[in-house]
């Protein structure tokens, strides 16, 4: 397929999402939940905007998971169930956040006592329970507590104060990036340390009621890590080049590409487009991985990339460009091209849609407005 007659006309570089495409993610994703039993909690960072928010409820996500205070005020305005799993550290932050009308019930992810006293004292303040998962690393090495004595240590903390509420554990496992069929090794590892978990958390009368886990590399895996009770994927909604090397996704289940314009030809064996790393990120792979490959011509990486420019490797392609021809861009990773659009152009039914990314940067968010 090439470039969507309605795009002819875009000025480019742009992020462009197709509907159809996301709705087929988004129906595939709650097939799989339903169908093991696990709740969906998309994460929002993907995206940042409320109309794709509301589909996701409206496909059957049970709540929605955030990361920032921002995403936190923009999401309430359509989701009265959120969960903050990022640590949220700082006086301000906490205000906003409890600051969000009270019909939004918020869970927050900790892992430290400090952060359990802040927002035990915020809550009061705010006169709002605060449900609190309790974060163990389960071997990315990025946060959470790193082992099951830490995690009922903190867990029976929470008990002292009123205005928190043990809800249960959380951990993200986003160093499995291997292909989905060689994850035996990582998933076995995360369901020996949670059966450990959930047993000494037992032995404590801390059985959790809600794990929540999940990330797109390990999505259709997710019914293998025991206990889990819900799925905070984000990157799924469109999917990107790193889903297509995991194998959780194929060329044709992409949603999201930057639409961009040859701008070069001059140098042999390359071409140069208008997409560099301010519209697809600078996200790489290391020096033979690229930071994005062609949707359309899968064996054309994006070699190079400059702030404005990204040089293709057109020498092991019959493709030759012309100056001025569009090409999609499928970034290595979707989420963080996403946040540098001004907006998402959205193809509706063969309509071409400008739809705002409310929940970009960090400002306050009025919801009265
Ligand atoms: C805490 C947390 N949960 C969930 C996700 C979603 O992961 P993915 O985009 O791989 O689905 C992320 C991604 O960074 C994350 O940091």
């Amino acid at each position: 397929m090439s470039v969507h007659s309605s795009l002819v006309n875009v000025e480019t570089p742009a992020g462009v999402a197709d509907l159809g495409k996301v709705r087929d993610n988004l129906l595939r994703i709650i097939t799989y939940c339903r169908q093991h039993g696990i709740s969906w909690r998309p994460h929002v960072k993907t995206h940042k905007c409320i109309s794709l928010a509301r589909l996701q409820i409206e496909s059957g996500a049970q709540g929605l998971t955030v990361a920032t205070p921002r995403e936190a005020e923009v999401m309430s305005m359509v989701c009265d169930d959120l969960l903050l799993a990022y640590p949220i550290i700082g006086d301000s932050k906490l205000d906003r956040v409890m600051a969000i009308p009270n019909r939004v019930q918020i869970t927050v992810g900790i892992d430290s006592e400090k952060a359990l006293e802040a927002v035990a004292s915020a809550a009061l303040k705010a006169g709002r329970t605060v449900k609190v998962l309790v974060e163990m690393d389960l071997g990315m090495g990025r946060v959470g507590l790193g082992n099951k004595e830490d995690v009922v240590w903190l867990a029976k903390r929470i008990r002292k104060f009123k205005s928190v509420e043990y809800a249960g554990i959380m951990f993200y496992p986003g160093h499995i990036r291997n292909p989905q069929e060689k994850q035996d090794a990582g998933i076995e590892s995360l369901a020996t340390s949670l059966r450990n978990l959930y047993e000494t958390l037992g032995l404590e009368g801390l059985s959790p009621e809600v794990v929540s886990g999940g990330s797109t590399p390990t999505l259709w895996r997710s019914h293998e890590v025991p206990g889990l009770t819900e799925i905070r994927s984000g990157t799924s909604i469109f999917f990107d080049r790193e889903s297509i090397t995991t194998g959780v996704a194929d060329l044709d289940d992409m949603a999201y590409t930057v639409l961009s314009t040859v701008v070069s030809t001059s140098v042999n064996g390359r071409a140069v487009i208008d997409a560099g790393s301010k519209s697809l990120a600078k996200e790489s792979w290391g020096k033979d991985g690229g930071f994005a490959v062609l949707l359309d011509h899968p064996e054309v990486e994006l070699r190079e990339i400059s702030e404005e420019h990204g040089v293709l490797d057109i020498s092991m392609s019959d493709w030759r460009p012309k100056v001025g021809e569009r090409v999609r861009v499928l970034p290595n990773h979707v989420c963080v091209s996403v946040n540098l659009q001004d907006e998402l152009l959205v193809l509706v039914d063969g309509a071409l849609e400008s739809w705002p990314l409310e929940a970009r940067g960090r400002q306050f968010f009025d919801i009265t407005i």
